[in-house]
Parts: C-alpha cells; sequence; structure tokens
C-alpha cells in the first residue's frame, strides 16, 4: 500500500475570516482526499473554530494550527498552548517552520519540547527543517539537515510514527520562488529517509516526509514524483483553489 501522501496548506498570516471561509468551501467543493491522499489546512490560530467546523463532516482533510506552546497553561501572553488546540478538536500542529525559527528565536529542542507535547496531547506533529543559502552554498545541506532533524525529534517513539510528518523546506525557497530541484529534493528525502531507518528502524521508512518551499502547479509533477517526495506543504499557493487544486490533482497521480 505504501507511505500515505500528504499535501498540506499553510495560509501562514493571511486570509480574513471571510477570505479564509471562501477557500475552505472551495477546498471541500473542488478536492476529494482519500485514506492514503490526505489534505491537511492550517489557517492562522483565529479561524481554527470556524476550520474545524467547516471541514468536520469531510473525511480526510485535517486542520493543523501553525505553531502552539508545549506548556499546558501559565505566564505567556499572547501563546496558545497545544492542549487548547487539542480541546478545539484540532488534529495537528506545525512545529519549527523555519519562519517560527527565524522570528521567535525556536531551537531544535523547543521543537522537540513541542513535538513530545502534541503526542500526548494525541496531536499530529508536522515537524519542519531545512538549511540555509549559505549552508546549501558550503555543500553541508545533507548533515546540516539531519543533524537538525535529529534534535528536533529526539526520543521519537516507534508507537508516533503514524503520528509524526517531516517537510523539508529550504530557507532559501521559501517564498522566494526559487524552488529545489527535483533531484536536490530527492536526494534530501532519501538522505532524511535512510538517517530516519538507520536510527529508528526499517518502520521508520513509513514516516511521510513532504517537500516544501515555491511548490506550485508548474513545478509539482516532477517533484512529486521523486521516490521519496511523500507530498508538499505549501504556502504561497495554498491560498487559492485554482492553485491548491492543482498540487492534490498532481499529488494524486502519482
Ligand atoms: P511557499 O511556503 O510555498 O510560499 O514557499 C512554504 C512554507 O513556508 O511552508
Amino acid at each position: 500500500m505504501g507511505r500515505k501522501k500528504v499535501l498540506a496548506g499553510n495560509w501562514k498570516m493571511n486570509t480574513s475570516p471571510e477570505e479564509g471561509m471562501a477557500l475552505l468551501q472551495a477546498l471541500k467543493a473542488n478536492l476529494h482526499p482519500t485514506d492514503s491522499l490526505v489534505v491537511y489546512v492550517a489557517p492562522p490560530h483565529v479561524q481554527l473554530q470556524q476550520t474545524v467546523k467547516l471541514l468536520r463532516e469531510k473525511s480526510n482533510f485535517y486542520v493543523a494550527a501553525q505553531d502552539a506552546r508545549a506548556e499546558a497553561s501559565g505566564a505567556f501572553t499572547g501563546d496558545v498552548s497545544i492542549s487548547m488546540l487539542a480541546a478545539m478538536a484540532v488534529d495537528a500542529v506545525i512545529l519549527g517552520h523555519s519562519e517560527r525559527r527565524l522570528h521567535h528565536q525556536e531551537t531544535d529542542a523547543v521543537v522537540n519540547a513541542k513535538m513530545h507535547a502534541a503526542f500526548a496531547a494525541g496531536l499530529i506533529a508536522i515537524v519542519c527543517v531545512g538549511e540555509n543559502l549559505e549552508v546549501r552554498q558550503a555543500g553541508n545541506h545533507l548533515g546540516h539537515v539531519w543533524e537538525q532533524l535529529n534534535a528536533s525529534i529526539q526520543g521519537l517513539d516507534s508507537k508516533h510514527f503514524n503520528d509524526i510528518i517531516i517537510a523539508y523546506e529550504p530557507v532559501w525557497a521559501i517564498g522566494t520562488g526559487e524552488v529545489a530541484s527535483p533531484e536536490q529534493a530527492q536526494a534530501m528525502h532519501q538522505h532524511l529517509r535512510n538517517q530516519l531507518a538507520s536510527v529508528y528502524g526499517s518502520d521508520a521508512e513509513e514516516i511521510p516526509l513532504l517537500y516544501g518551499g515555491s511548490c506550485k502547479p508548474s513545478n509539482a509533477n516532477a517533484l512529486f514524483a521523486q521516490d521519496d517526495v511523500d507530498g508538499g506543504l505549501i504556502g504561497g499557493a495554498a491560498l487559492k483553489v485554482s492553485d491548491f487544486h492543482p498540487l492534490f490533482e498532481s499529488l494524486k497521480k502519482v
């Protein structure tokens, strides 16, 4: 049956409630995810409730938050906890996105604590990793990204292999229009999968590995056709159904 394919839309800090609602209605009408090709939607926190409500009866659509804090409660003004997301029936949480790492100084250790909190709350963790341009140019990207991933998922138990999705997002490709070539994506994904298997055993090969970074209809076929690319984490092209739907169709074909 093979690995699950995953298409995830990260709306970032975009969309008004009305725009979000319209986008969800269009997704619901046009995309028909299955058990083997699932779709995640990650709206801003303030739209999680309407998203959960709207997608509730449509199976194989899942709702993800874009981040949350590991502590269950406390004096953390402005933050939202993972257990609060669980109480809202949110399914998943994106962790360690490069924009969180950059603007909120999130370290691998912070991401790791959040991953364990997500599992404890019954949420899926979508863990993001990726190198910046200097690392890529120096040719150290494979080792660097594995180190980042290894530290971010420390202590991952095999019972949670179904609760984790990994997204490789080269920082130089996020929102830049610059995309990793299919070969670059495949080389990284293959490396990460091999490393996961060598540290966590061959069952870890089933963990979905998504590519993210300027993925759009014109480049998706070639990326998704790579053996170790199991789907995408999509930013800009997740904001319009006329872009997101073709991505879903590309992934369905492979
Ligand atoms: P992008 O963003 O598709 O706009 O490059 C991807 C992401 O940051 O998840």
